[in-house]
């Protein structure tokens, strides 16, 4: 094939190659880590296995809405332990809670952001039940 030849074809390779991909916005990047790193247990909406898994369908917003219950959401083993970096995984819970749950966000609702993560992550928490069941008392973590 002659040197034209070959730059002509790569030419046209290049122009045949697909536009660059814009990046994808934050909220399509935690739907899909949650995808890829929490649907296995957690499910597509969110309901988990009864027994096993808790739905978090009613928990998130109400837990979210403290303090104490932002450091449980970040503490619990699933999501401290993900390999998710601190802004992915404040994506992925901000993410949970807007879609994930029964209950509209309330409009006050925070977006976990990376150093919020970042405070809580590393203090690894023991008592996951028991801080379940003082945090939401109605709603204590059936685990079977
Ligand atoms: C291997 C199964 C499994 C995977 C994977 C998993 N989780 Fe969980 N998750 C659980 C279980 C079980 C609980 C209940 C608490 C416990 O026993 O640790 C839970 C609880 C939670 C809670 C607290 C909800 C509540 O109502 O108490 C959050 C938030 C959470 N997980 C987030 C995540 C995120 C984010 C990911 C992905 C990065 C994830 N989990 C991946 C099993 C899993």
């Amino acid at each position: 094939m002659s040197p034209w030849t070959s730059a002509f074809l790569a030419v046209g390779l290049l122009l045949a190659a697909p536009a660059a991909v814009p990046a994808a916005d934050s909220s399509t990047a935690a739907r899909n880590n949650y995808m890829l790193r929490c649907m296995g247990c957690h499910l597509a909406d969110g309901s988990g296995s009864a027994g096993r898994v808790p739905s978090v369908r009613d928990s998130l917003v109400p837990l979210a809405s403290s303090a104490a219950g932002r450091r449980y959401l970040v503490q619990v083993p699933g999501a401290a332990q993900s390999p998710l970096s601190d802004l992915e995984l404040a994506q992925v819970l901000s993410w949970m809670v807007r879609n994930l749950s029964r209950q509209a966000a309330p409009g006050g609702f925070v977006d976990f952001s990376a150093a919020e993560v970042a405070s809580y992550r590393r203090t690894p928490l023991i008592e996951v039940q028991a801080t379940r069941a003082r945090l939401l008392p109605s709603a204590p973590l059936d685990r079977g």
